[in-house]
């Protein structure tokens, strides 16, 4: 499959996921899917929270998802889209700053940069970005003597 179809498909099941985001209090739907290894994929959503700041991103949710598979070093890509619920939304979104260092662990536990694509949660444009342009000059585990 050529990037543009595996850059689709993730979008797609990204927004298959964000059908399902837990968001009744900034009505504000995100879908994350990662495209694994072996081709599969795991999705998350933003999971909120009456006490607000607990809520957790969609990203965030995806990754703890794959880790608890015991599969953090098999993520190799990832689709992120979001928007109002219920509403059209064609603008991408890109992952919060707390995301991308999540995602940082496991492109790290992979040893592999990730391709991150972003769009709206119900259409628009895919836009494509290095996870390492995302978040450059990252903290990660050979700050910490772990190669
Ligand atoms: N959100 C995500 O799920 N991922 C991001 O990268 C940005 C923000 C969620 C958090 C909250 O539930 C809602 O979007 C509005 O901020």
């Amino acid at each position: 499959m050529n990037d543009l179809d595996t850059a689709q498909l993730l979008i797609e099941a990204a927004r298959g996921a964000a059908a399902n985001a837990w968001a009744p209090y900034s009505n504000f739907s995100v879908g994350a899917a990662l495209l694994m290894a072996d081709g599969s994929i795991v999705t998350g959503t933003n999971v909120e929270n009456a006490s607000y700041g607990l809520s957790l991103c969609a990203e965030t949710v995806a990754v703890a998802k794959a880790s608890a598979d015991g599969r953090m070093r098999e993520v190799v890509a990832v689709g992120v889209v979001g928007g109002m619920t219920g509403k059209d939304g064609i603008e991408p979104i890109l992952p919060c700053g707390r995301c991308r260092q999540i995602l940082n662990e496991a492109a790290q536990a992979g040893k592999r940069d990730l391709k991150v694509w972003c769009s709206g949660l119900t259409g628009g444009p895919i836009a494509e970005y290095a996870l390492s342009d995302l978040l450059p000059h990252a903290f990660g585990p050979a700050n910490l003597g772990i190669v």
